[in-house]
């Protein structure tokens, strides 16, 4: 499994094979967060293709709740795999290589939010050693492909994973 860091060239291949909801593509505003230091947007390739995809956000998640819980522990925001590529391990990978690469950076932890209502994903988060820490409306928006304003207010569970320096 090979994972990098997103390049610009790797756009085009992104929305062919992992396309966003959204009029404007999530892959591009998360490309220009990397641009401009706040992220890193880690992809995974199987067969020279996108498979998946995480973003590690270096300044926290935004919600006040989860901010008063943790402060600005970096967030995995972004993460999802391929419908015909899940239970292979990706997403594992990915979320393994974002806390190598927050080890890198010496810091003690990370998180990640999860939908109350996606009961498997949390699963896996508690498997790979993540621990609720604070409840959260996640609020978000985005134009879909209509042209359409869609504003979601989703309620979630921030988890958090304390980072030993050797790994595991
Ligand atoms: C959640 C997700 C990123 C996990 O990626 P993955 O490559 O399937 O993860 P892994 O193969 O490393 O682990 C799979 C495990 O995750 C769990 N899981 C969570 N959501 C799942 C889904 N939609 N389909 C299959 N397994 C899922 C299962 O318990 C599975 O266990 P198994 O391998 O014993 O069957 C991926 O399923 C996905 O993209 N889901 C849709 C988007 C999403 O929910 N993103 C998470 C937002 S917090």
């Amino acid at each position: 499994m090979k994972i990098t860091a997103c390049r610009a060239e790797d756009l085009v291949l992104l929305d062919e094979h992992l396309p966003s909801a959204s009029a404007d593509s999530h892959h591009a505003a998360r490309f220009g967060r990397q641009e401009a230091g706040e992220s890193t947007y880690l992809l995974a390739w199987r067969d020279g293709v996108p498979a998946g995809h995480a973003e590690v956000r270096w300044n926290g998640c935004a919600a006040p709740e989860v901010r008063r819980a943790v402060g600005a522990c970096p967030e995995i925001n972004g993460l999802a795999v391929a419908g015909h590529l899940r239970s292979q391990g990706i997403g594992s990978a990915l979320i393994r290589a974002a806390e190598d690469l927050a080890r890198g950076r010496r810091l003690p932890a990370i998180g990640l939010g999860v939908d109350e209502s996606n009961t498997r994903a949390a699963a896996l988060y508690e498997r790979l050693g993540y621990r609720p820490v604070a409840r959260y409306v996640d609020r978000w928006a985005y134009v879909d492909r209509g042209g359409l304003r869609v504003e979601c207010a989703d309620s979630c569970t921030f988890l958090v994973k304390e980072l030993a320096a050797s790994g595991g």
